[in-house]
């Protein structure tokens, strides 16, 4: 399976930290922002990335990832979206010849996770069509898509929904996505929604009317990071993983070589 990295918009939840350069290239503790991302799909076998971007520091992209190597990548490809921000539906369209008839992993560029996820990609592969989603328990599910469980089946989605008011459950659908060469005629159907976006969540749905969506909680850490509460929770989180022991000692300010 090849992966897309939908790493588009203005960031403009950032300001004034994106004034210079793309949300995606922010720092998460030691890294790049997107380079997180890239490795979860690296991890999972997936070497053969598209990055979809745009706006006006687009070009930024090419000095950070240059030609993948160094992540693991074996190939990579850019796309630029047209007219800022319109979406992630509208992002994924760009991937659709280079996705070439097969199913794809599609990740967001902001969000970083260490879930291991070569068993879904495994997995997926075996059902062979539909979209697979990713879930995550958040304290505010509120910001995102929010999935709606049947009363009576615990386990059976009966609808996304985008930013809901109030969450009927506390989950998040992740940034992670699996699907089927179908979603390009799906993404072609979608209409602008209130904040003038091409949804991702309504792409969701349409494989859940359609009964073809799977769904995995995702194990470990994850977070978006398009806020500045959200870049900070990545950041810390990152920062725990790496320095382990020494992680109070830094907070403290404590005198440590580097590490
Ligand atoms: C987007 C999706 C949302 C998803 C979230 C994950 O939200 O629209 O369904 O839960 O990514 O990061 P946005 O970042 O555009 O607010």
């Amino acid at each position: 399976m090849k992966g897309v990295v939908l790493a588009g918009g203005k960031g403009t939840r950032l300001y004034p930290l994106t004034y210079a350069t793309n949300k995606h290239l922010l720092p998460v503790y030691d890294q790049p922002m997107v380079y997180y991302p890239i490795q979860t799909l690296v991890n999972a076998g997936i070497t053969e990335v598209m990055v979809v971007t745009g706006d006006i520091h687009a070009g930024d992209f090419i000095n950070v990832i240059k030609n993948g190597k160094d992540l693991g990548l074996t190939h990579v490809e850019y796309a630029f979206q047209e007219g800022g921000s319109v979406g992630i539906a509208d992002a994924l369209k760009y991937a659709e010849s280079f996705s070439d008839g097969e199913p794809i992993a599609v990740i967001l560029g902001d969000n970083t996770t260490d879930a291991d996820i070569s068993g879904a990609v495994q997995h997926y592969t075996q059902a062979g069509e539909g979209a697979m989603v990713f879930l995550k328990k958040v304290i505010d599910p509120e910001r995102f898509g929010n999935p709606v469980f049947d009363k009576n089946n615990p386990e059976k989605i009966v609808e996304i929904v985008e930013k809901p008011k109030k969450a009927t459950s506390p989950y998040a659908v992740t940034g992670l996505y699996f699907y089927d060469a179908q979603v390009y005629d799906v993404i072609r159907t979608l209409k602008p929604s209130g904040r003038g976006e091409l949804e991702i969540t309504d792409v969701n749905n349409w494989y859940l009317r359609k009964n073809q969506l799977m769904w995995q909680e995702l194990k470990g850490f994850w977070s978006d990071a398009g806020t500045f509460h959200s870049l900070f929770r990545s950041s810390r989180f990152w920062a725990q993983k790496r320095l382990g022991t020494k992680y109070k000692s830094v907070v403290a300010g404590n005198a440590i070589p580097e590490v």
